[in-house]
């Protein structure tokens, strides 16, 4: 097809061509008129093929109808309704903005997202502050809100302690969940909310398979829970059920999922009343007890992303960098990299 009209148009130009000749030679006003007509039609035939073909299409979109039509090859004229709400819980270290960095070139390329950023700090830090106010040209089309608030003292790490020993961004994801809650009205009703950590790495499938989120919806987290891909089993009959999942630690979890690895709906998060992220119960347990006060059981479970079978996250985790020299020196400037 593409082919066919590719060559019908090389033959219009062709011929307009042999005509521009003529009429060089002939210098009629009949040729002046064969000119304009081909001409004419040369155009319209080119702007009608365009228009049939996706990438034009795309260029003519509004940038909000981007990525989810590319990813999924839907329609490219099909609107997206839905916004996703993004949250991330962030503190303050070396890689800090680098992380963060690397996930907004992820969700700018995202339509209808609100990310909201909250720090573990007893106030907005200027770092984190100057890294928005630089997002504000590249978000254009999406809106951000900062928030803070700190992690209480008895359970911050420690020097040398292992990461798992506390929980960790349940502060402020409960203070972005008490920001949602606070501005209900305001929200787009048919909203979703993600829990997006600053230092994983984020298909923009992902988006796609989050904005289809009915009540919560699932799918494999590569890198987590000490597998390569931790992830729910669907029926092999019924394939929207989740009967199983492949995780190994902490097995008695009652969804064996990671922070990274589902999505709720605003209309189920506001279904139930204020339900929260709690520091207290096993390690490990945060977001089972988190899903647990939402649904009953896995029958509520939409699994997502090729039933479960791609892999559209990765529980990546930051290298802190190596500064042995910087502290040899006594370099007074290491703050402003951070
Ligand atoms: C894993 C899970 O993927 C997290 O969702 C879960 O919160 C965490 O375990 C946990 O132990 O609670 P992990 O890579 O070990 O993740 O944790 P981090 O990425 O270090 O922290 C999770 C989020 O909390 C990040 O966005 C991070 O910036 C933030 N965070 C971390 C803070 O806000 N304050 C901290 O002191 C540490
Ligand atoms: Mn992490």
């Amino acid at each position: 097809m593409i082919s066919t009209i590719a060559l019908a148009i090389d033959r219009i130009l062709r011929n307009c061509a042999k005509n521009v000749n003529v009429l060089l030679k002939n210098q009629t006003l009949d040729g002046c008129l064969l000119i304009a007509l081909i001409t004419t039609v040369t155009i319209i035939t080119f702007q009608t093929s365009m228009g049939m073909f996706g990438p034009y299409e795309y260029v003519r979109c509004k940038p909000d109808l981007r990525i989810d039509h590319l990813c999924l090859g839907r329609s490219f004229i099909e609107p997206v309704e839905r916004t996703i709400y993004v949250v991330t819980p962030t503190y303050d270290r070396y890689v800090q903005i680098a992380d963060l960095t690397r996930l907004s070139n992820t969700l700018i390329l995202v339509p209808k997202l609100h990310w909201i950023i909250v720090e573990d700090s007893n106030h907005k830090t200027t770092n984190v502050e100057k890294f928005i106010l630089r997002l504000e040209g590249e978000f254009a089309f999406h809106s951000a809100t900062h928030l803070y608030t700190s992690t209480p003292p008895q359970y911050k790490l420690k020097p040398g302690q292992p990461t798992w020993v506390y929980p960790k961004g349940i502060w402020q994801r409960n203070r972005a969940l008490e920001w949602l809650i606070n501005n209900r009205d305001e929200l787009d009703q048919d909203g979703i909310i993600y829990f997006a950590d600053d230092d994983n790495t984020y298909d923009l499938k992902l988006f796609a398979e989050i904005r289809e989120t009915r009540m919560i919806s699932v799918w494999p987290v590569a890198f987590a829970g000490g597998l390569l891909v931790e992830k729910p089993i669907v029926d092999r009959t019924n394939r929207s059920k989740v009967v199983a999942f492949n995780s190994e630690w902490r097995k008695d979890r009652p969804y064996p999922i990671d922070m990274a690895g589902f999505a709720i709906s605003l209309k189920l998060y506001f279904s139930k009343h204020n339900v929260k992220f709690s520091a207290k119960g096993p390690i490990g347990f945060i977001e089972s007890n988190f899903i647990g006060k939402l649904i009953n059981s896995w029958d509520e479970l939409e699994p997502r992303s090729n039933e479960c079978r791609d892999v559209l996250v990765w529980h990546t985790q930051t290298k802190q960098p190596n500064l042995h020299e910087e502290k040899r020196l006594n370099n007074t400037s290491m703050t402003e990299v951070k």
